[in-house]
């Protein structure tokens, strides 16, 4: 089946399974910053914005973003320069699986909590699960992103 949607701000239209996962159709069409981690939800690895909310496309059917605006990784660093500059600044980097999730989760916040405070932004993120570096950095990006 064809699915027609905005993806990082351009009309367009794939080709997708009824029963496939966004996280799949993303990845076979090019946009590879999307990642897999966990595969069922909980990781956060492969978040992406969907209308502009933050959501699992490990779990989320392709064609459900039929008329939807999605965002990954590939155009979200360039609609929010500043999230990115913020993990950078704070070195908030963790391994190439895992900081794309965390940016577009970070992309999210700053929409729907842009006054988010640091207990806020530790609950928002608590869906991005590494901590192999610690996660502070992480912490204080998402903060100085929000700032920015
Ligand atoms: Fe989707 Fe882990 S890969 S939440
Ligand atoms: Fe990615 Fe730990 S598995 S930083």
């Amino acid at each position: 089946m064809r699915v027609a949607f905005r993806l990082n701000g351009q009309p367009t239209e794939v080709e997708s399974r009824p029963t496939a996962f966004l996280v799949d159709v993303l990845r076979e069409s090019g946009l590879t910053g999307t990642k897999e981690g966990c595969g069922v939800g909980v990781c956060g690895a492969c978040t992406v914005l969907v209308d502009d909310r933050s959501v699992s496309s490990c779990l989320y059917l392709a064609p459900c973003v039929e008329g939807a605006d999605v965002w990954t990784i590939e155009g979200l660093t360039e609609r929010f320069p500043e999230v990115v500059d913020a993990f950078v600044a704070h070195e908030g980097m963790q391994c190439g699986i895992c900081t794309p999730g965390q940016v577009a989760a970070v992309c999210a916040l700053a929409l729907e909590q842009p006054d988010a405070d640091d207990g806020a932004i530790r609950e928002y993120l608590n869906g991005n699960l590494c901590r192999c570096t610690g996660y502070q950095t992480i912490l204080a990006a998402a903060k100085a992103a929000l700032q920015r």
